[in-house]
């Protein structure tokens, strides 16, 4: 797809059927989130690719029941290892952006193979690391279904955004 039709048609997609994704298919969505700057290199990510429909209910369950999130064939969870950057002034939250950025390449690069995503930001901190085994030193950032969409109409473009009037200045803030 065109760079331009794969972000201004990634939408939140919370109905998915149950085909299969393929191996290739996957990977090359991992290859994206791989991609992805981060500071200093440092790469905290961690990709838990969660195919076990039992685990997948588990995780719907514990972010707040959101029943769609199982729906879908897999469901990705971005870990992030909380890592502390003596450079920025969000010093221990740094691991936040570089998994942010690399969760996004991960939602274009769905995008762009006509695989639907929802970032899921709403769950259980706890628990989600209990069932999926996480280890000290490494927070969930954010999970993701990722299947194909139900609905032909779910990459419809995005229109619901704020005016660029209104988040982009000239020199200073607030100046147009
Ligand atoms: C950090 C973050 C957390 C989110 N958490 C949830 C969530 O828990 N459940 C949900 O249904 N949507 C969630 N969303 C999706 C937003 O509601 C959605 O991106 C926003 O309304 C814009 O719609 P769009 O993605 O279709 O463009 C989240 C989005 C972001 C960026």
């Amino acid at each position: 797809m065109e760079f331009d039709g794969v972000i201004k048609t990634r939408r939140s997609v919370r109905s998915y059927r149950d085909d299969p994704i393929p191996d290739d298919v996957l990977e090359r969505v991992l290859t994206a989130a791989q991609s992805a700057p981060s500071a200093n290199n440092v790469q905290p990510w961690r990709y838990i690719v969660v195919r076990d429909e039992a685990t997948r209910k588990k995780i719907a369950e514990v972010a707040l029941n959101q029943a769609f999130i199982a729906e879908a064939p897999v469901v990705i969870v971005c870990c992030g290892r909380n890592y502390h950057d003596s450079y920025s002034w969000i010093a221990d939250n740094m691991f936040l952006v570089d998994c942010t950025i690399s969760f996004d390449h991960l939602t274009l690069a769905a995008r762009n193979e006509g695989l639907g995503t929802c970032w899921i930001g709403a769950f259980d901190h706890p628990q989600i690391k209990e069932v999926l085994d996480v280890p000290v030193g490494y927070d969930v950032v954010v999970l993701t279904p990722l299947g194909y969409p139900k609905s032909d109409q779910a990459f419809r473009p995005v229109s619901n955004r704020k005016p660029l009037s209104e988040i982009a200045f000239s020199e200073k803030f607030g100046r147009q």
